[in-house]
């Protein structure tokens, strides 16, 4: 059985139950190199705290998903990891060291925001800064970072629109030329904010399955902001759950449970499983249950 211990401070966290542990959390919670942690991380804004005394270390090729309803500090949390915000109280460390403003080898899909109409970038002009930007100063040679930006955009399926003015795409194909940016070069940290919003079905997939691969092939932890966990289930090894300034951190399989979920949000929700996608019940009203774009992970029925 999961044993749930509060921290006081209002949160609560679930350690790692004695059965059942999903099998690759399992084995990366044993191996695999600290590469970002978090030790009594706090967030306020004025009065309002967003979480706080959160302790999380994410290893080499580990898939967290963050989870929870609009306004609960998702995007805050990439921003303090991206040394863009800083903590109201304890730390954020990246390889060991304090995180520092633009580190190369943290690869950030922003929270969508269509790119100024103004902008003469092309698509390929933004994967190949993701490229120079993670290997800066060694050599490359055009030919070859031609071939290297043609691979990425291939792969997120923009190779028809390489060479169109970026701010000409529509949201989901600027989308994917964020991803390809984000994912060239060789990140260690992927941060990835709500990076399926505004993809159809099949790119979401697409996009699913190549964020994954990178962390295979390189070891990338990858921490994943999404209001659907369904797209990602298979790749999630732990879920960060914020809600009403508490958070719960387990395996899916542990806080995707109404008795967890209803404990968090101080009000009874209950989580269903059907044909393998999870759906919450019942979220009480301000916890902004609905994202931007309409895809519910807290769906009434
Ligand atoms: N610099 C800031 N100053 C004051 N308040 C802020 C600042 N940045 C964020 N906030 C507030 O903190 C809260 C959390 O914002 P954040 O963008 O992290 O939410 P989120 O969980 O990513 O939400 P969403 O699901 O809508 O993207 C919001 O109420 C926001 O207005
Ligand atoms: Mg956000």
């Amino acid at each position: 059985m999961t044993r749930i211990t509060d921290l006081g401070a209002g949160t609560a966290r679930i350690p790692l139950a004695e059965e059942p542990v999903h099998p690759s959390t399992k084995d990366r919670a044993q191996g695999g190199r600290v590469v970002l942690s978090l030790r009594s991380a706090s967030l306020a804004f004025g009065d309002r705290t967003l979480w706080s005394g959160l302790d999380l270390d994410v290893r080499a090729g580990e898939f967290i998903a963050v989870l929870g309803p609009n306004g609960t500090g998702k995007t805050s949390l990439l921003k303090a990891i991206l040394g863009q915000q800083r903590l109201t109280q304890g730390e954020v460390r990246f390889l060991d060291s304090p995180v520092r403003h633009g580190s190369r080898s943290i690869g950030y899909i922003p929270q969508q925001k269509l790119l100024d109409p103004g902008t003469p970038l092309r698509a390929r002009d933004l994967v190949a800064f993701g490229i120079n930007g993670h290997r800066w100063g060694l050599p490359i040679t055009t030919a070859a970072l031609r071939a290297e930006v043609d691979r990425i955009l291939e792969s997120v399926g923009a190779d028809e629109y390489a060479d169109a003015p970026v701010a000409t795409l529509s949201g989901g194909e600027q989308q994917r030329v964020r991803v390809g940016q984000a994912i060239a070069g060789t990140p260690r940290l992927l941060l990835c904010d709500e990076p399926l919003l505004s993809l159809d079905l099949q790119h979401q997939r697409a996009v699913s399955e190549l964020i994954d691969r990178k962390r295979r092939e390189l070891d990338t932890a990858v921490v994943f902001v999404t209001h659907d966990v369904n797209p990602i289930l298979g790749m999630v090894d732990r879920v960060l759950y914020l809600a009403g300034g508490r958070f719960r951190i387990g395996a899916p399989d542990e806080v995707l449970q109404s008795e967890v979920l209803s404990d968090l949000y101080g009000t009874q929700v209950e989580v269903l499983r059907n044909r393998g996608r999870v759906v919450v019940l019942g979220v009480p009203d301000g916890f902004g249950t609905h994202d931007h774009d309409g895809h519910h992970l807290e769906e009434e029925h």
